[in-house]
């Protein structure tokens, strides 16, 4: 694969119906034209995703997502008056133009502006929104780097825009409406409080929509080691003497003779940047050989609500 800055180069790729690795301000995507069936369908393979779980129409102006969509809620103009281009993603009544592969055969799609230069000038280029999940193969991580793309997916990608570290480092927050109500369908990199600032309370999804939910797989976000999240580092510490640990902790660094990888996410205890490093520490605990990863509960408050769930996911077993 080619790690590249050149844009009209990925351009004229997609508009031939490529895929491609895009640099996003949250994480990488894999990326293809969002109007494509052929180009979605290239999409799932490549990821190995249940054709169930629908892709985020990625677009470059307003005028393209009210292309997209039949239904615009005040509310979502409001958001995005504050929010676009940024990470967050809106869930609205689709148009024809839509292709069912796109949202799963639902009746809504997602849609958002990425905050990231390299990423809007591409969209500049192209006469049509991009589809894209996180650029990880599926219930793997999401990459945070253009060489963690290259790691997942190498020849299987001719080209991966160059657009540096993802400074938020966690998806996009996803909001959707049901009955006129704003509902929060995946806690991400804008945080919950933001939005409220906005527009009020958000309502959590009832747990019958669960299927139609975004990022709500019970396992995701996994490290291969299997990962524990725990109130008190310390003491699950004693508790697992003997096995070789990796500990996720948020600022402060813990010392043991079974710790073989210890991870603090910002030393200053700040949950931005703890958010930005997430997703590589929690990559970097399948480096080496462990028998346990323990994780430390964050702050549920503002971004520590989006790693608390990523952690939650990444703790669940598979069957
Ligand atoms: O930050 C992000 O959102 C990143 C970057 C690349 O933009 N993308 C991302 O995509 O996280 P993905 O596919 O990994 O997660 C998108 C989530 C999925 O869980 C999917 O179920 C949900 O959004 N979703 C997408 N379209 C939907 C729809 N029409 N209805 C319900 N959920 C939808
Ligand atoms: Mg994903």
């Amino acid at each position: 694969m080619a790690i590249t800055k050149d844009i009209e180069a990925v351009a004229l790729h997609l508009r031939a119906g490529g895929i491609i690795g895009l640099p996003t301000e949250t994480v990488y995507g894999l990326a293809g034209n969002a109007l494509d069936q052929v180009a979605i369908a290239a999409i799932y393979h490549l990821k190995e995703r249940p054709a169930s779980n629908p892709l985020i129409a990625h677009v470059g102006s307003m005028e393209q997502a009210k292309s997209l969509c039949a239904e615009w809620p005040a509310e979502a103009e409001l958001l995005v008056k504050h929010f676009w281009p940024g990470p967050l993603t809106l869930l609205v009544k689709k148009k024809e133009v839509v292709p069912a592969a796109l949202t799963a055969g639902l009746d809504r799609v997602a849609i958002r502006m990425p905050n990231h230069p390299l990423a809007l000038a591409l969209l500049g280029l192209l006469p049509f929104p991009l589809a894209a999940p996180s650029a990880n193969p599926y219930m793997r991580i999401s990459p945070t780097s253009a060489a963690q793309v290259d790691a997942y997916f190498g020849e299987r990608l001719e080209y991966v825009l160059e657009g540096g570290i993802c400074e938020r480092g966690v998806e996009s927050t996803i909001i959707g409406w049901e009955d006129g109500k704003a509902v929060l369908y995946r806690p991400g990199a804008l945080p919950q409080e933001e939005i409220e600032r906005v527009i009020g309370p958000l309502a959590m999804p009832a747990s019958s929509t669960a299927i139609v939910a975004p990022g709500m797989a019970k396992r995701h976000y996994a490290p291969q080691t299997k990962l524990i999240l725990t109130n008190d580092i310390e003491q699950s510490i004693k508790e697992y003497d003997g096995l070789r640990l990796g500990i996720l902790s948020f600022s402060k660094a813990f010392s043991a003779d079974t710790i073989v990888r210890m991870q603090s996410l910002s030393k200053q205890g700040d949950l931005r940047e703890a958010a930005c490093n997430l997703y590589a520490a929690l990559q970097s605990f399948d480096e080496v050989s462990l028998d346990l990863i323990l994780a430390e509960v964050f702050p549920e408050e503002g971004l520590g609500r989006t790693i608390n769930d990523r952690l939650r996911r990444a703790s669940v077993e598979l069957e």
